[in-house]
Parts: C-alpha cells; sequence; structure tokens
C-alpha cells in the first residue's frame, strides 16, 4: 500500500512517500528555520505563508520525480495536530483537497505518534531530499512551482549533511519490537511512553514547562548563538568542558517519577551568564563552549536518568529516542554507553528525528489496516492528545 503523507505542523513542510508502513521511497522537507532565524523563533504567521507557497509544488514535484501521479496512491495522510493551529490547517485543508479530488481515503495522523513511529521506517539515501527555504523580504512572492535551485539545494551546512548523508547510507531497519520504551525530545515535547503498538501508548511523565529542544533553544539565545538552538550549542559543546559548571539536574529524585522541567536549569544558566557577565560570556568563546558542554550534559543526564528508571520499572529492553533533540551527538553516545548490555536504544537518522512527512505516511499504514479513513469534516487540533485517533 503505497501512501503519500503531508506534514506542516510548525516550520518544516513536508511530502513523503512510503509503502507497506516501512520502506520509504521518498522524504522532502522544505525547512523554514532560516526564515524564521531572523526573528530568533518561528514566527506562526510567516509559517503558515510558506506552508501554503511550499505545499502543493512540493506534492507536485514528489510525485513527478517517482513517476507517479495521485491515481496510483492508495491512501492519503496528513498531521492532524498537536502544533501551530495556522500551519497544521494548511496540510488538512490541502490533504482533503485531494483526497476529494483523487477519491483516496484521508488518514489523520498524530505528529508525536508519528515520531515514536519513526525507527520503523528506513529507505535508501536518495529517498530524502532537504530543500532550505530563505527568508523573502518580499512576502507576496508567487506561490509558483519550486525552483530547480531550490529543491537541489541541500542544508546550509555542508558538513552537517554530510555528516546526516553517511548516517543515511548505513541506515538498516531497525529491528524495533513493539513494545518499547519511547523517549520523544523534540521542540515542543519531551515525554516518556510505553509504545504498546504503532497507535497505543501509555503516557509515563511529560514536561511541566520547557522541553528539552525549547532548552536548548533558549539557552542559544542568551548566548547569541542564533535559532534553531540546538544544533549551535552541540557544536559550541564540542570545544568546551562539561564539568565546567555545576548546573542542576532538574527532577530527577525518585518522588518526580517520569515529569520533566527543563525551566530551572535555564534559569541556572541565565544566572551563571550574569555572574560572569553578559559581555564576559559573549565574547569568549571558551566561556560559551563551557556552558554549552555543561547545560547539554545536564540536559542529557535528565533524559536518561528517566529513561534508564522507564526501562527498569516498565521490564522492557528496548528505547527509541525520536525528535528533533535526538539528531544531538552527545546524547547518542551518552546513550550508547549506560545502556550497553542492559538494553537495545535506537536513534532514527538525523532527516527523521526533525519534522519529517515520512513518519506519518509510515504510520498511516497502520490506522488504514483498521479504519476506512475519515470524511472532509476533518480539522486541525492544535493540541490533540496522544491516543487513538
Ligand atoms: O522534532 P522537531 O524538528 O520539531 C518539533 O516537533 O518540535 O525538533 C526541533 C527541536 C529544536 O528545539 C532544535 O533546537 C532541536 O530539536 N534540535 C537539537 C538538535 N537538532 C535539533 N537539539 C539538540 N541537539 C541537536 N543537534
Ligand atoms: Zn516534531
Amino acid at each position: 500500500m503505497l501512501i503519500l503523507g503531508i506534514e506542516t505542523s510548525c516550520d518544516e513542510t513536508s511530502v513523503a512517500l512510503a509503502e507497506d508502513g516501512t520502506r520509504l521511497i521518498a522524504s522532502d522537507v522544505a525547512s523554514q528555520v532560516q526564515m524564521h532565524a531572523k526573528f530568533g523563533g518561528v514566527v506562526p504567521e510567516l509559517a503558515s505563508r510558506a506552508h501554503i507557497q511550499k505545499l502543493t509544488p512540493m506534492v507536485e514535484a514528489c510525485l513527478d520525480r517517482n513517476g507517479l501521479n495521485l491515481s496510483q496512491i492508495d491512501a492519503i495522510a496528513v498531521t492532524l495536530g498537536p502544533g501551530l493551529v495556522g500551519a497544521l490547517l494548511v496540510g488538512v485543508e490541502t490533504a482533503k483537497a485531494m483526497a476529494f479530488a483523487a477519491k483516496k481515503p484521508l488518514i489523520p495522523v498524530h505528529h508525536i505518534a508519528g515520531h515514536l513511529y519513526s525507527p520503523m521506517i528506513s529507505g535508501p539515501d536518495k529517498a530524502y531530499r532537504h530543500i532550505v527555504i530563505q527568508y523573502e523580504d518580499d512576502a507576496q512572492t508567487a506561490p509558483d512551482a519550486i525552483a530547480e535551485s531550490d529543491r537541489n539545494t541541500l542544508a546550509d551546512s555542508a558538513a552537517a549533511v554530510a555528516d546526516q548523508r553517511e548516517q543515511l547510507s548505513r541506515q538498516q531497519s531497525s529491528d524495533l519490537k513493539f513494545p518499547y520504551v519511547g523517549l520523544v525530545v523534540s521542540g515542543g515535547h519531551s515525554s516518556l511512553v510505553v509504545v504498546e503498538s504503532p497507535m497505543e501508548f501509555r503516557v509515563l511523565g511529560d514536561t511541566v514547562d520547557d522541553a528539552a529542544g525549547e532548552a536548548f533553544d533558549k539557552l542559544a539565545k542568551l548566548l547569541g548563538l542564533g535559532y534553531p538552538g540546538g544544533p549551535l550549542v552541540e557544536r559550541q559543546a564540542r570545544k568546551g568542558n562539561p564539568k565546567a559548571f555545576d548546573f542542576p539536574r532538574p527532577m530527577t529524585r525518585r518522588e518526580h517519577g517520569y515529569q520533566f522541567s527543563f525551566s530551572g536549569l535555564k534559569t541556572a544558566a541565565l544566572q551563571q551568564v550574569r555572574a560572569l557577565g553578559e559581555e564576559a560570556v559573549r565574547g569568549s568563546d571558551q566561556l560559551k563552549a563551557d556552558i554549552c558542554a555543561s547545560f547539554q550534559a545536564a540536559v542529557t543526564d535528565v533524559l536518561l536518568h528517566k529513561a534508564e528508571l522507564a526501562l527498569n520499572e516498565t521490564g522492557l529492553n528496548q528505547l527509541a529516542i525520536v525528535g528533533g533533540v535526538a539528531c544531538n551527538g552527545h546524547l547518542r553516545l551518552e546513550a550508547a554507553k549506560r545502556f550497553t548490555g542492559s538494553a537495545r536504544v535506537v536513534f532514527p537518522p538525523p532527516a527523521l528525528c526533525t519534522d519529517n512527512a515520512a513518519m506519518i505516511a509510515g504510520l498511516a499504514y497502520h490506522h488504514r489496516q483498521l479504519h476506512p479513513g475519515c470524511d472532509l469534516t476533518l480539522n486541525a487540533q492544535a493540541n490533540l492528545p496522544l491516543g487513538p485517533l
């Protein structure tokens, strides 16, 4: 069964084709990060506008490149929520129009359920395309087909892409089996979940304030590094000493259970910067690197501590770490060290950690086995809780 997936919940416009839930044929992602970087964070109105401009041409381009048209697709899947409502609406309304025009089943998918499913998907290197959308001051630019240069532009950071490509080429199907413990760490979510099956979840805990990715983004802002913060903090941290500053490990006492809280850590970093002097910190590469390394170590410790607790208490021996923060090299390394001999840790390749439609098209296959699809009254849901749709 061939499913076309659409994802527009935040600042990535993505279209994917997946077969039978696991085999990825195409995953096209147009990232708006450079566009929002100018404002230091996602501007919802600009995000929706860019989704409108890019989505339909991207669907066309993706089908064309794979020698397909809509009539050959078995179903159309779309992210229903959670996310920015204006951004979600672009995907949902586009999917509805396509499903209606092509008389195809319409399948809504939960964004976090998609992240939790992402390690199940694999595809060849050539299946992945990454486009960077630049900020255009003339926001009235016609929403025509994507320029060839746009289509073929890989992310700005050649090193990051080379790294990503290397990992993708080595990618094998993860052999992860249900049930497993899922740790979702993204810009909007930090949750520990028992994933019983593709669509059955038991949420153990989530964040009471900031998400892990949000904490990285806020630290980057504080240090004047740019946006999005995660990759920039990681880059700085490589040159720093993780023991330079003794940042707290919030909510790690047993009575806190599986809840996360990262806002106290952000405050501790702020106080440290003030104590050292903001100008002194911003002017010193070593201080910035040490703060980033110490902060990254604290976030990693908390995440892995709670994940270990979940593995011990559930008796499960597989852990999937998913979402944008799962790109983090330090987290990957520390997880591998910590769980060697006790549990299998699986990370999707970086291209499937950050937002993508591949996870939506993959998971939709399982929805389709159980449900006939939705009618055209389907509506985006910004605060959709994790559960059956
Ligand atoms: O999953 P995602 O693409 O979007 C959401 O659903 O939120 O995650 C984006 C988040 C951002 O906060 C970004 O800073 C973080 O993932 N991130 C990272 C890294 N790459 C992306 N955080 C830490 N280290 C990274 N290498
Ligand atoms: Zn996400």
